[in-house]
């Protein structure tokens, strides 16, 4: 589809003859014919724009002109000191209310803003907090004193403390501190992957004795689901490790009661929300574990998929790539389900890397040859040719995170992340947000903001953006009977926003 024809290749070429036979510069013809060749190969490029997209389209590219040329250019900024200018924008205001379709690669206790953890489940009863000896803490539920645990202060009795202390401002903003990567000056506290990472999993602790608590892990995944449908999207696949829950008296919830849980919680919240098309969960685990463990955690993969068919996507590894072991490593495990003749969809987080040539830079291969159905981030992929070219053969997309590379430290500036070269040659790719709540960011607007503004320049169109919120379905792990359907309940929205759009959005400045 993308390939010059051979029409297409003979007109150039008699251009090119008949320009050098009467010996004028460049044919402007030909210049023209190249540039709409270039043009139809990028993401979006094939799509025909309607009048009233054309229309939109023009009011769109004159505010990127005008942003573009406005001094500070947000993408070329760290996500931190960027994040005020993008609210301030008019293009990010229009991308908000764009219907986006799906987010494919978010993980469960990253979905919702920190804010709310704080202000509303530190504040119920029983909420327990201890201080680590490393200037964090820990919280739990109980309701008994908690039994203590190393390295961490006594349990006191959030309510008591902050009683005691009156002023709790202070302290609830310590708490959001230390559940997000926030910090004004990222390059200085971020002075390596590694440093930046292992922040990233400390808060992941601080937040895991919170979301843990089982009527906490319901509310969560509800309000994670409501500020995602706030941002205009319809549907949601999150990567989750589905830990045991535990009740006030310490009893302790397997991952069956996770699942019934998620379950009953999507059907409630689509019964509030009609349009609202659902969740599934693609099971994970850390790819710290050994060989033994990868059996165990690919057999109850299996059962999960026997037991809960409806919600239950697949499985994947989670945890920092390069610390992490390769796919190679757990061949054995991950062959289980062919050889028993079960359907196990695998959604690997691959090439999450800037180190090139090592073992894990071999991830997105492995990924392809077990059959992977989308490839987690993808970011080495521009330097791996052959593996480039059969993920496009099998259309197996890469789900591109841009706001999550940035502050993980493989790229900093959004102009030179690989997928504005990938975007420009149309490789299968979805945007998604991985961690917004760890970065400060909403649901996918500040994502696709990034990726619009950053990878394309003044090259992307409203036609990009379209192809990128179809993309978001069209790769979903979504029967296809209801793929179909949930693309024209999008395209339904889309019109709708194209229409509101052209009446609300003005250029005047
Ligand atoms: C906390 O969240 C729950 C569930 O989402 C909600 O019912 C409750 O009203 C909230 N409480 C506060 C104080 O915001
Ligand atoms: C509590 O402390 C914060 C920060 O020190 C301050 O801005 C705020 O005014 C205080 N609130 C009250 C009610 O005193
Ligand atoms: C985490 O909270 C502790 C204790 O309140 C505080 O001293 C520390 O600065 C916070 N950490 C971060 C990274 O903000
Ligand atoms: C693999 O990991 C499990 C769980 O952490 C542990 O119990 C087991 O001893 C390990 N096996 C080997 C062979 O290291
Ligand atoms: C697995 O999927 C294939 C292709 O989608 C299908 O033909 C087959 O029946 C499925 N097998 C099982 C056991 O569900
Ligand atoms: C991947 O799919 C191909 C084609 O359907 C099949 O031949 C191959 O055995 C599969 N590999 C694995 C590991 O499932
Ligand atoms: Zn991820």
């Amino acid at each position: 589809m993308h390939q010059l024809t051979v029409r297409g290749l003979m007109w150039i070429w008699l251009l090119l003859l008949w320009c050098t036979s009467c010996n004028c510069g460049p044919d402007p013809r030909m210049r023209e014919a190249l540039m709409r060749q270039e043009a139809s190969r990028r993401t979006g490029g094939a799509i025909e724009l309607n009048e009233r997209e054309k229309l939109l389209d023009a009011k769109l590219q004159k505010l990127k002109q005008h942003e573009m040329e406005s001094g500070q250019f947000p993408p070329s900024m760290h996500f931190f000191k960027a994040k005020p200018l993008i609210e301030k924008s008019p293009v990010f205001s229009l991308i908000h209310k764009m219907p986006k379709g799906a987010v494919l690669h978010v993980h469960d206790f990253a979905m919702v803003g920190v804010e709310w953890l704080v202000k509303n489940v530190t504040y119920r009863e029983n909420c327990y907090v201890c201080f680590t000896d490393d200037h964090s803490m820990r919280f739990t539920f109980s309701s008994g004193q908690p039994v203590s645990r190393p390295h961490c202060s006594s349990w006191t009795l959030l309510r008591s403390l902050r009683e005691k202390i009156k002023n709790s401002t202070n302290l609830d903003n310590s708490f959001i501190q230390n559940l997000t990567l926030f910090t004004k000056d990222p390059d200085r506290a971020y002075p390596s992957q590694n440093v930046v990472w292992k922040r990233f999993e400390q808060a992941f602790l601080v937040a895991y004795g919170l979301v843990t608590h089982a009527p906490v892990f319901k509310d969560y995944l509800y309000e994670g689901l409501r500020q995602f449908y706030e941002d205009n999207i319809m549907y949601v696949e999150i990567r989750a490790l589905l830990p045991s829950t535990y009740e006030l008296d310490g009893r302790q919830n397997d991952k069956d009661w996770n699942m019934r849980a998620c379950q009953e919680v999507v059907k409630r919240f689509t019964t509030h929300y009609p349009d609202f098309l659902g969740a599934r969960v693609i099971f994970t685990v850390h790819r710290g574990i050994n060989a033994t463990a990868a059996m165990k955690a690919v057999e109850e993969a299996m059962e999960l998929q026997r037991n809960f068919p409806d919600i239950m996507a697949g499985f994947d590894f989670v945890g920092q790539e390069d610390i992490g072991r390769p796919l190679w490593y757990f061949r054995d495990a991950l062959s289980l389900p062919k050889e028993r003749g079960v359907n196990l969809s695998y959604f690997f987080h691959a090439g999450e890397t800037d180190s090139q040539g090592t073992d894990v830079d071999q991830n997105m291969m492995d990924a392809l040859l077990f059959n992977t159905t989308r490839i987690g981030h993808g970011f080495a992929l521009a330097r791996h040719p052959i593996v480039k070219e059969i993920s496009r053969k099998m259309d197996v997309p890469i789900e591109v995170c841009p706001i999550s590379n940035q502050v993980l430290k493989l790229v900093s500036d959004f102009r030179n992340h690989p997928a504005a070269v990938l975007m420009a040659e149309g490789h299968p790719l979805v945007i998604s947000s991985d961690d917004p709540a760890l970065f400060g960011a909403t649901g996918l607007s500040h994502d696709f903001y990034e990726a619009f503004m950053g990878f394309g320049g003044m090259s992307f169109n409203l036609g990009t953006l379209k192809e990128l919120v179809i993309n978001s379905l069209r790769y979903s792990s979504l029967p296809s009977q209801t793929k179909k359907m949930a693309i024209e309940t999008l395209l339904v929205k889309w019109d709708k926003f194209v229409l509101e759009s052209l009446l609300w959005t003005t250029t005047d400045y």
